[in-house]
């Protein structure tokens, strides 16, 4: 069972964008998929009760709630949406969730900020120092030849965590979360550009570089 937290402590970022199309990425290439939430805003649970009955079916879980459904046991793939502000204890305990994590970060100097501040924070979960856990980071919402797209390139890039892709900022990401769908099950000829970006994140995630050696 593979286990993918989508995280970042900074609300706004994107988790829950990123989170609900990777959910629909996996379904829709069979995979046997359970999306968790950890944000009593439930945003991603939101997402899943608009999915359509015809689409691949993912199963949700709301992390946030005492005494939550387990998991299923033959889940192949688990995505988990993480709550904003999630600091210490929390933090610790939502990173023994994963294998895998992606940071969304967006092209704005109040994340940047913020998300640096984070970052180091997470660096220094014993789970993460240990290597146990593969880390990577995505900017979310970027406007090329902005300033501070470029500002973002040069904050990602410097990271000691490989900075698979980054995402536009398109109506297809609020047009697919309102219809419960992924970005990939919107049709091609508006969504191509997206799946273009995508394909770095996927082609990281589906590979041993985001997988660590124990696993
Ligand atoms: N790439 C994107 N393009 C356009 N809007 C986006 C994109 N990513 C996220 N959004 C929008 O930004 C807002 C915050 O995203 P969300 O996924 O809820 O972030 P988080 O879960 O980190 O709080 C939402 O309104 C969402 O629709
Ligand atoms: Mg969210």
């Amino acid at each position: 069972m593979r286990h993918i937290l989508v995280l970042n402590s900074k609300g706004g970022c994107g988790k829950s964008t990123i989170a609900t199309s990777l959910a629909a990425y996996y379904a829709i290439r069979d995979e046997r998929v359970t999306l968790v939430d950890y944000d009593r805003q439930a945003s991603s649970l939101d997402w899943l009760r608009r999915r359509p009955e015809n689409r691949p079916p993912i199963t949700g879980v709301a992390g946030f709630q005492d005494g939550f459904r387990p998991v299923p046991r033959n889940t192949d793939v688990v995505v988990i949406d993480a709550p904003a502000g999630c600091h210490g204890r929390e933090l610790t305990d939502l990173v023994r969730h994963a294998e895998t994590i992606v940071v969304p970060v967006l092209p704005s100097t109040i994340d940047i900020v913020a998300s640096s501040k984070f970052i180091d924070e997470l660096q220094e979960v014993g789970k993460v120092e240990r290597r146990e856990v593969k880390l990577a980071v995505v900017g979310n919402r970027v406007r090329e030849v902005t300033l501070i797209a470029q500002e973002l390139d040069d904050y990602l890039g410097k990271l000691k965590m490989p900075y698979v892709t980054k995402l536009r900022e398109a109506q297809n990401y609020v047009r697919a979360y309102t219809r419960g769908l992924g970005v990939h099950e919107l049709p091609e000829y508006l969504a191509w550009p997206d799946w273009e970006q995508w394909k770095p994140l996927v082609s990281w995630l589906n590979s041993k570089r985001s997988q660590p050696k124990a696993a």
